[in-house]
């Protein structure tokens, strides 16, 4: 997702909610929004996740056949040729192609549920995920995109998003966002699903299975003739009627030729997303959900953002085309349902 910067001015307590509720802000989300609130109900949270996740050994970027076709930032030091791509319907040979960098992406996914497991480190993951790539003709996207060192992002408990593989093993407990992005035949196809490590607390169970249920709320309110705050709305509802956080400073965003273009897609209710959702958009929807406040802080790194109370989050993510008779899910493999289309 796109790290998203320009804040809101607080309402006044007595001012309508931002939230668009119609109640005034103090009834509302006054106490959600107040600095360093914590969503764990007396006694604490079961988290039963081990200490908190500290750095590791990052391994050296891995190398790719020169067969492989590079995405266009590769040739300028990682960085967009352009910074901000407006929205755009993709023509019939771009979703074709979508369609299969998203199947690749997604295979490349649901193939590492074979391998998790405790004990093996999230750059082992890495290294498989990278490997499958190549063996599908794909580019892995995030290697060297704005400098980012490695072939896919691996982010566990506290990891809200942009966790980098590196050398510490997973334990029994934890759980864990892996996100793929392929470039393949011009276009990218980006995805992120949650794995369990072992067995996981209840409270976690529970977020991953509400995580999930946003992300398809918000698919399903991504219709033509809605607005793009409509989305966020959606998975606001489903993330706030559990008390769940909803991470507001990384977006959804559009894809294609591009890895990251408008529209910005907010996984919270924002008034001023007015924009129409059109047949022949392509971009993503990859709510994060936290346990506890949806504030952030980052690592050192600059990459790594952990929930700020610690709390365990969780996402999940879809490549998505808007059509004339429903949602288009991009990044699913051969023959999957398709919830959002009519028959
Ligand atoms: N796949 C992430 C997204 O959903 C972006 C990762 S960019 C990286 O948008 F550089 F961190 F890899
Ligand atoms: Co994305
Ligand atoms: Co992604």
């Amino acid at each position: 997702m796109k790290e998203h910067t320009t804040t809101r001015r607080a309402p006044g307590r007595n001012e309508p909610c931002w939230c668009g509720s119609g109640r005034k802000y103090k009834k509302c989300h006054a106490s959600a929004d107040a600095p360093g609130r914590r969503a764990a109900p007396a006694g604490g949270l079961d988290l039963r996740v081990g200490d908190r996740v500290r750095p590791g050994r990052v391994s050296p970027p891995r190398p790719l056949p020169a067969t492989i076709v590079r995405p266009p930032y590769i040739a300028n030091d990682g960085e967009p040729l352009q910074a901000r791509v407006p929205a755009r319907p993709r023509t019939p040979d771009e979703i074709a192609r979508m369609r299969r960098a998203g199947r690749a992406a997604r295979e490349v996914l649901v193939g590492l549920g074979d391998h998790v497991r405790p004990g093996i480190t999230t750059d082992e993951l890495d290294r498989i995920a990278h490997e499958h790539a190549i063996r599908l003709g794909a580019y892995p996207s995030p290697l060297g995109y704005h400098g980012y060192p490695k072939s896919i992002c691996t982010s566990v408990n506290e990891i809200i998003c942009h966790g980098i593989p590196d050398d510490r093993p997973l334990a029994d407990g934890d759980i864990m966002n892996v996100d793929v992005t392929l470039y393949l035949d011009g276009v990218h196809g980006d995805t992120s699903m949650m794995f369990c490590v072992g067995e996981v607390s209840p409270d976690c169970r529970r977020l991953i299975a509400v995580t999930e249920r946003a992300l398809l709320a918000g698919i399903g309110a991504a219709r033509a003739g809605n607005q793009v705050r409509d989305i966020g709305k959606a998975i606001q509802q489903v993330a706030e009627a559990d008390g769940l956080g909803v991470v507001r400073a990384f977006v959804g965003h559009g894809v294609g030729p591009e890895f990251h273009s408008e529209p910005t897609v907010y996984h919270y209710y924002e008034p001023d997303a007015r924009a129409r959702l059109e047949p022949g958009m392509t971009f993503t929807v990859e709510p994060m959900l936290n346990l506890g406040t949806w504030r952030h802080t980052m690592w050192d790194d600059n990459w790594t953002a952990v929930t700020a109370d610690l709390a365990p989050s969780a996402q999940f993510e879809h490549t998505i085309l808007v059509r004339e008779d429903g949602v288009e899910l991009l990044t699913v493999v051969e023959g999957a349902e398709q919830p959002f289309l009519a028959g």
